[in-house]
């Protein structure tokens, strides 16, 4: 109807993508080929039957297996042109692209090989792209301090730090020296917290490591007096509605939160978090959202809004986009 040819047509930034998620099965299966990677799947139909998830961890050890198929700078190139693509045709005018490093270091993949790669598809396309460096919180602060040292000779190439991987038990405070030192450096900060984690994650990601934006946080509404300050602050939240619902962060769409947080007058934003493995890219999450909860017209046109306001672009920029 009306309401998703407006949701088509409306610019839109995008905070919260993992570029290891907007992989494909197709092309999971030309790269195992083209690189010679055994896969523990014998067809496409065979993988895409596997997404079936419980939790956070059900989904990360099958993503962490697809992007295992990454070896060459041309892969990183080809997995994320082929994400700016649909960026472009869901009319996302801005994106805000996370990587993690140590998912390709780990396989003995050069981080220059991963940044290369992806910043160049950033640069081949209209879409204006940005990219934030990811830590993974279930490996040590150690091994993120390695991975900060071996990415600074090209931080001219992202501009912000995230964590993200497994929550419960791997709390923010265990990475509190080394986003001081990334804060030192000057980088945007940024953490996922209150997706399966309780709403304590979510004050120590603000007041110990002092991100600027909290990735989902939906778990938030639990701590009333947090809720009022994230409004208060103005603390953007990156929602991924489609990936809560996968994830069994909510049983269906219909229970998601998305209208309590903006009706508590937080800056929530709509984003696809991993798409190739949630069903869907960033229209499909603002139709999946509206069409099960009373979303109108000007919550589309806010929650828009929110998504250049919260966007690491100077005033003057986010101007031209919308
Ligand atoms: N890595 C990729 N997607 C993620 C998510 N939704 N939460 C935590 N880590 C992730
Ligand atoms: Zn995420």
């Amino acid at each position: 109807e009306q309401l998703r040819t407006v949701v088509q047509q409306m610019p839109k930034a995008e905070l919260h993508i993992h570029i290891e998620g907007s992989l494909e099965p197709e092309l999971i299966f030309a790269l195992a080929q083209r690189n010679q990677v055994k896969l523990a799947y014998g067809s496409v139909e065979e993988l895409r039957a596997a997404y079936a998830f419980t939790d956070l961890q059900s989904f990360l050890d099958i993503y962490y297996a697809g992007a295992s198929v990454l070896l060459q700078e041309q892969d990183f190139y080809d997995m994320t042109a082929a994400y700016l693509k649909r960026a472009e045709q869901d009319n996302v005018r801005h994106t805000e692209i996370f990587f993690d490093p140590q998912t390709h270091t780990a396989r003995g993949v050069p981080i220059k090989t991963v940044i290369d790669g992806i910043h160049r598809a950033c640069q081949d396309s209209p879409v204006s792209a940005t990219l934030i460096l990811s830590f993974l919180r279930h490996l040590s602060e150690e091994d993120a301090f390695a991975t900060l040292e071996e990415a600074l000779p090209y931080r001219d190439k992202y501009m912000g730090i995230g964590l993200d991987s497994s929550e419960v038990g791997n709390p923010p405070e265990k990475f509190a020296r080394v986003f001081a030192k990334c804060r030192e450096l000057g980088f945007h900060l940024v953490a996922h917290a209150g997706e399966e984690g309780p709403p304590a994650y979510i004050e120590t990601a603000l007041d110990v490591l002092k991100v600027e934006r909290i990735d989902h946080g939906v778990r938030c509404l639990e701590d009333a007096a947090l809720t009022g300050r994230l409004a208060r602050e103005r603390i953007a939240l990156t929602v991924c509605p489609l990936s809560n619902v996968k994830l069994c962060v909510f049983e269906r769409m219909e229970q998601h939160n998305l209208l309590q947080l903006l009706d508590a007058g937080i800056v929530a934003t709509v984003n696809s978090d991993d798409p190739a493995y949630f069903g869907g890219y960033m229209n499909a999450n603002f139709v999946a959202t509206f069409e099960a909860l009373p979303l109108g017209l000007s919550h589309a046109q806010r929650l828009a809004r929110n998504s250049f306001s919260a966007a690491f672009l100077p005033a003057q920029q986010k101007q031209k986009f919308l």
